[in-house]
């Protein structure tokens, strides 16, 4: 059985982003495929095998079921787990040959002691806070921190990271500051004698503008679905992914001055005919695209009228010539220049492309034309 509502994930532009953002690195430069969010609501498995056969050399996650859903389906390469990881979840990180990131010298600890009783080591990644303060070792604790692991028989520091607050910014000071006290922390980790093999720094934004935050390893996520992270990447040929798309479940035709949806938001201004598509906000199309956003249907934009509601979306259809049930709608096109492009429907609610694409819901199919992929 097949929903009529769908996410459509064009493969083929993950890997030619892959390839277009490698093109920007010196050739030692490793990549770090983000596919946390269910590889921002594109199907972690799917581009995940993708980026693997492209030659992505690792791939990174915020949760250690995350990671477990990418080794039971066959992924290989490294996986780095950049979330805090509690305690319970050591053994399977453990188990399924996961790197968890040191935020702190407590979590070291528990991984020694859960690691060692097995003889195994592990390689862990140490987080290292310059400014988002967020997750991580602030920076002047950093080359202590690294000594302190580099004590722990069973922990391998393989790599050292850090995160950018404001890459995507144009310019802005922060990420020159934060470049300079991942610089100070690594020179002390280096002076230590325990400077790891990988340093990382970058996400799609400081790939694409910030050439000096490259380091040993880069970690894109937005860039590789093929949505520009900063203004930079106009000058990159990335290819959007996803297109949303449902089809015309029910027509109903309303006579002027009658109401529509929750809240009889909207009313009917002439004779219209409205065309409810089965995508609600529970699917992740936005409740604020009510009343503003757009459908195209039979190759036209048509307005939504009235209140998004959880599992239906009602278009007015009135312009749009021999509308009939089963007619496909497209709600999110994979199109830069699209009014449906993901970064305009979200700039249409306030807020970013990364909210649009990861809150798409699990009950939305993902169907990836033209590949092995189901
Ligand atoms: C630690 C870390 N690195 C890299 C990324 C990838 O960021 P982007 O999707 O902007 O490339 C993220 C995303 O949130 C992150 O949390």
């Amino acid at each position: 059985m097949s929903r009529p509502t769908f996410a459509e994930v064009n493969l083929a532009a993950v890997r030619g982003n892959f390839v277009a953002l490698r093109a920007l690195l010196a050739p030692k430069v490793k990549m770090a495929g983000i596919v946390k969010a269910d590889a921002y609501g594109h199907g972690a498995v799917p581009v995940a095998r993708t980026l693997q056969d492209a030659g992505c050399d690792m791939f990174a996650v915020a949760m250690v079921e995350e990671a477990v859903e990418l080794r039971v389906a066959g992924i290989h390469r490294p996986i780095l787990v950049m979330g805090a990881i509690p305690a319970d979840e050591i053994a399977a990180a453990l188990e399924y040959d996961l790197r968890p990131t040191i935020d702190d010298l407590a979590t070291a600890r528990e991984i020694e002691r859960q690691a060692a009783p097995h003889g195994r080591t592990v390689a862990v990644h140490l987080k290292i806070d310059t400014g988002m303060n967020r997750l991580g070792v602030r920076a002047e604790d950093a080359a202590a921190a690294a000594q302190a692991i580099a004590g722990m028989p069973h922990l391998v520091l393989e790599g050292a990271f850090t995160h950018f607050a404001c890459a995507d910014l144009d310019g802005h000071a922060a990420t020159g500051g934060q470049l300079e006290r991942f610089r100070a922390a690594l020179d002390a980790m280096r002076a230590a004698g325990v400077l790891p093999p990988l340093i990382h720094a970058a996400n799609s934004s400081a790939l694409i503008a910030v050439a000096a935050a490259h380091f040993d390893m880069v970690r894109p996520g937005l860039a590789l679905y093929g949505i520009r992270p900063c203004s930079a990447a106009r000058s990159v040929p990335l290819v959007p992914a996803l297109a949303l798309k449902s089809r015309v479940a029910h027509i109903k035709c309303v006579r002027r001055g009658e109401s529509a949806s929750y809240g009889h938001r909207w009313t009917a201004t002439r004779d219209s005919c409205l065309a409810l598509l089965p995508i609600g906000y529970a699917d992740g199309y936005p409740w604020a695209l009510s009343n503003c956003g757009q459908v195209r249907v039979g190759g036209r934009l048509c307005p939504v009228v009235g209140t998004v509601c959880m599992d239906a979306t009602l278009v007015d259809v009135t312009d749009v010539p021999d509308v009939q049930v089963g007619l496909e709608a497209t709600l999110l096109e994979a199109d830069h220049d699209s009014p449906l492009s993901a970064e305009a429907v979200a700039a249409l609610c306030h807020t970013i492309p990364y909210e649009i694409l990861t809150g798409i819901g699990r009950r939305v199919p993902r169907l990836y034309p033209n590949s092995g992929e189901k």
